[in-house]
This record gives structure tokens, sequence and C-alpha cells, in this order.
């Protein structure tokens, strides 16, 4: 039977921004950290074999200070390998480490791990107890309701169950099963239907186990009503694509009393951070192709976006010219 893990406790999170490639950067974490001071972030996936072996570490671990609470995700099958990474993610400074059991990439499957890895529940529990006693993180885990064949509601239970006991203090359920053979990852974002009944069946019979949900939530309602039956909930492509509908959330969600912030404030609140990028050598595009999309749903908004794009993709942007663009914003009020 699955107890309560020490961890769990201080382990609660209402709202978290879901880890994704190619998006959850550190640019777009500190664009998120100035929409919200308490939603949990996440890094993109981290293969632990890649970070093991890479002489790039820092490439792979570097944050910003201001992004906690962070945590850090590994994919990865090699309880020994994921040994070497929880020590690097405790010695980097991560506030928490998750481990990956929804990714249906093919490549991430063929080395069997991600989503293929449901169907091996005693390997995940190696795994999350291989995390645990390497670091004093807590360590969490994302996953979906089942795989293929493998999606009886007593297999996911007894999944859960398994990996709670090896020390998993959250579970993060994408409440999708995943298909493997014949579904694209797009494909399984979005062709398998939401169950979350499946996982409130799961909350229910395992009231001690926190559980976080995580699958096509829109807005802040939304979110909201779902923290009547689950721990916590994760947001993903909709926080992405329309991060400013998620600026109440440190009001909404976690009770502080402040003022949403609005676009303008945002990016300028941002300037020091990009003017700091760009005397680094950095590229204003790996901030802006992030930032664009704080701006939408205002009069020329388009615009807006067309000439940061077109500046930033040639790397032509200038701190002068994003700061007239964006007090043409202020005074619009935005
Ligand atoms: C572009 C993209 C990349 C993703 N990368 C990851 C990843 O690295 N790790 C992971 O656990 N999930 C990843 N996901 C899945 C999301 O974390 C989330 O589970 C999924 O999008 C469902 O949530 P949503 O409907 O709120 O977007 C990714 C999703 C997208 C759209």
């Amino acid at each position: 039977m699955s107890s309560i893990h020490p961890d769990s406790i201080k382990n609660i999170h209402k709202l978290s921004i879901a880890p994704m490639m190619d998006c959850t950067d550190k640019h777009f974490r500190m664009i998120m950290r100035k929409i919200s001071s308490k939603a949990l972030l996440y890094t993109e996936m981290i293969v632990a074999q890649s970070l093991i072996y890479t002489n790039q570490r820092e490439k792979f671990l570097d944050f910003n200070n201001e992004e906690h609470p962070l945590s850090i995700q590994f994919g990865g099958d090699n309880p020994e390998i994921l040994k070497d990474a929880a020590r690097m993610a405790e010695d980097w400074g991560y506030d928490e480490i998750n481990f990956n059991v929804g990714c249906p990439s093919p490549r991430v499957c063929s080395g069997n791990f991600g989503a293929s890895l449901m169907s091996d529940p005693k390997k995940v529990a190696q795994c999350i107890e291989s995390l645990r006693n390497n670091c004093s993180l807590p360590v969490t885990i994302k996953h979906r309701i089942g795989v293929d064949n493998n999606d009886s509601f007593l297999n996911l239970n007894n999944f859960v169950r398994d990996v709670a006991n090896a020390g998993a203090g959250r579970f993060t359920v994408h409440a999708r099963k995943a298909i493997l053979k014949g579904l694209n990852p797009r494909q399984n974002r979005t062709i398998p239907p939401l169950r979350y009944d499946v996982v409130k069946k799961l909350k229910k019979i395992n009231p001690e186990i926190l559980i976080e949900i995580n699958g096509g939530f829109k807005n802040i309602d939304e979110s909201i009503k779902a923290l009547s039956d689950f721990d916590g909930v994760m947001i993903g492509r909709a926080v992405y694509k329309h991060p400013l509908r998620w600026s109440e959330i440190d009001q909404r969600v976690y009770g502080i009393h402040s003022k949403p912030k609005s676009a303008s404030s945002i990016i300028f609140s941002l300037i020091p951070y990009i003017e700091k990028h760009l005397s680094n050598g950095g590229k204003s595009w790996d901030i802006c192709k992030h930032l664009i999309n704080l701006v939408e749903g205002i009069p020329k908004a388009k615009v807006w976006r067309n000439e940061i794009s077109t500046k930033s993709i040639k790397n032509e942007l200038d701190i002068k010219y994003l700061l007239k663009l964006t007090s043409r914003l202020e005074e619009m009020g935005y």
C-alpha cells in the first residue's frame, strides 16, 4: 500500500507550467516568472545520459536565480546514470527533480524511456529510488494514464502505488494515454481523448498521494475549478501561446494581493535581462521568439509582433527600439 511520503507535504504546488521541449528554456521561464511569482516552472526534458557525457553541462543546466521554484525534468531509464544526474541537479541548485514517463517521441521510446516506461513500473521505481537516494531534492513524476494496450485503470493504479512507494512525491498525470504505434508526438497531444474522470478516480482512491492534473486546460477559470478535484494543475500549450491570459495566477490561484501585470510592464521589467543577454553575445531572437506571444488581442498586435520578429531574426533589434515599441504599448494602456 502506498504511504504519504515526507516530501509530499512541502511539495504542494497548485499551478505549474509544463515542461515543453524548444519552449520552456530559461528565457521563456524568465518571462513566466515576471507573470507569476509563484507558479512552479520546469525545464525542458533533459536526457540524463546526454547530460552525463556532455562537455557543455552548463548549456543544459544553467538557469537564472529568479526562476525558482524550478523543477528539472530528466528522461532516462538507467538508475546508475540517473544517480549522477540527481547529484548534478542538487549541486546546480534546482528545487525538485521530475522524471519523465510521458514523452511519446519514437526517438525517446526507442531508448526505452519516456511513455514506454509506463509498462515497466519496476524499472520506473528503480529510477525514482536512484534519484531519491542520491540527492535531498523532492522527486516527482510526469506520466500518462496508459500506453497502447496497457490502459486499464488497474494497471495505472498499480503503477502509481508502486512508484509512490519508491518515493515519488507528486504525480503529474497527462490525462491521455500515449499511442506509440501510429501517432506522432503532436498527434499524441490531441488525438487520444482526455480522461479527467480516470485521474479523478485515481485521486479518489489514493487521497494520500499528491496528484496534479494536466492536459487541455485553457484558462484560469478552468484551472481553478480543477483544483477542487486535484492537488495541482499543470498548463502547457495555453500558457506558451497566450502567456498574458495567465497574468492573474498570483492573485487568483495563490491569493496574493498585487496588481496583475500588463504586457508593457512585463517587457520593461525584462529589459535589463535582455540587455545582459545581448551584451554576452546572445541573439535577440532567443528571447523575442517567446516574448512576441505576450502581445495579442490588442489593436495592431500583429504589426508589433512583426516588427519585433523581423528585427530580431536579423539580429538587428536593439534595446532602444524595443523600448520605443513597448512605450507605444504602454501608451495604448497595454
Ligand atoms: C512543444 C511541446 C514540447 C513538449 N515537451 C515536453 C517535455 O519535454 N517533457 C514533458 O514531460 N512533456 C512535454 N510536452 C507535453 C506537455 O508537458 C504537456 O503534458 C502537454 O502539452 C499537455 O498539456 P497542455 O494540454 O496543457 O499543453 C510537450 C508539449 C509540447 C506542446
